[in-house]
């Protein structure tokens, strides 16, 4: 049955001329079906140089936008309307509009997971796997990081030659994962290596072996003679972790990493997109478009050594 809904996926995006783009999160076999699968930069900076007319995002709202605001020219279709994201939808444009004026020397960075309207008050993107390298590469000294408390925190001790003031906020999902969760998972499996994602506090950061972003993550598990880990990141990870390696062991370090947002899509609503019939069409204004657009592409000019 889930092989004749992919095959039928695969057939009709064909037809239409649609990229499937799938966030790193996204279920097993909507991951099966996609162009391009990675973690947020991976995924937008793929996002300019696909040749279709139409973009399926199967992830979240500001995936979706970033999408837009980069291809203004492509359809782009998120792969449930109702998939936003706990973080970019805590932080609106008013808040910073007034926020502003008490940091006037200070260049504002905003994580990719803010809306688009959001961003156009910014002046630096960065995702989580980008961000240490962007904010060494800002020629300013004084950076207000928003909205992600957590990440701003673990930027801040990479990049002590910067004065980062942080606002606070953060995804409640990562932020949840507890002192005590570290200490059962070590108990539990001693001398097992901890992989986080900086969207966890940062003395959760502290007890951890490696950090980085969904893809980071991944491929610090592939490329490790490690047999076993414990994932400090939404479940899906340690689950795809441990379908491509059988023979190893991918521990979750909280049952509670449950992203509800990156788990509305299932494959059905791919196929309903890929037919014309799911989804929801992003629609930008060119205002908001030009004015956004300016952070991502200086997130993707100053992510060089
Ligand atoms: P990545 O940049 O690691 O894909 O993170 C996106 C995200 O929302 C993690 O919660
Ligand atoms: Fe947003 Fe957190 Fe979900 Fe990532 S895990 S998409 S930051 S709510």
């Amino acid at each position: 049955m889930i092989r004749d809904i992919q095959q039928e996926i695969l057939r009709l995006k064909k037809e239409n001329d649609i990229c499937i783009l799938a966030h790193s999160y996204q279920a097993h076999e909507i991951l099966e079906v996609a162009d391009h699968t990675g973690d947020s930069y991976a995924l937008a900076v793929k996002a300019r140089s696909v040749p279709n007319k139409t973009v399926l995002m199967c992830g979240v709202r500001f995936m979706a936008e970033t999408v837009k605001i980069l291809s203004p020219e492509k359809r782009v279709v998120l792969s449930h309307p109702e998939a936003g994201c706990a973080m970019a939808d805590m932080m609106d444009k008013d808040i910073i509009e007034q926020v502003k004026p008490l940091y006037k020397d200070y260049t504002v960075v905003a994580y990719v997971n803010t809306t688009a309207a959001l961003k156009t008050i910014c002046d630096v993107c960065v995702t989580s796997s980008s961000a240490v390298q962007i904010v060494k590469n800002i020629e300013n000294k004084n950076i207000l990081f928003i909205p992600d408390c957590n990440l701003g925190a673990y930027v801040a001790a990479q990049v002590p030659e910067k004065n980062i003031k942080l606002l606070s906020g953060g995804c409640p999902i990562h932020a949840a994962v507890s002192r005590e969760d570290v200490e059962n998972a070590k108990a539990l499996h001693p001398g097992v290596k901890i992989l986080v994602h900086p969207e966890c506090r940062p003395e959760i950061v502290e007890l951890a072996d490696f950090v980085g972003s969904t893809s980071e993550i991944m491929d610090f598990a592939r490329s490790s003679e490690d047999t076993e880990f414990i994932i400090g990141t939404e479940l899906s990870i340690a689950e795809h972790l441990q379908y491509e390696f059988p023979d190893k062991c991918f521990h979750p370090l909280s049952v509670g990493l449950v992203c509800k947002n990156m788990r509305l899509t299932t494959l059905v609503d791919v196929y309903n997109c890929v037919r014309g019939m799911g989804g929801e069409e992003i629609e930008l204004d060119a205002d908001t478009i030009r004015d956004a657009k300016h952070c991502i592409d200086e997130m993707i000019r100053l992510n060089h050594e």
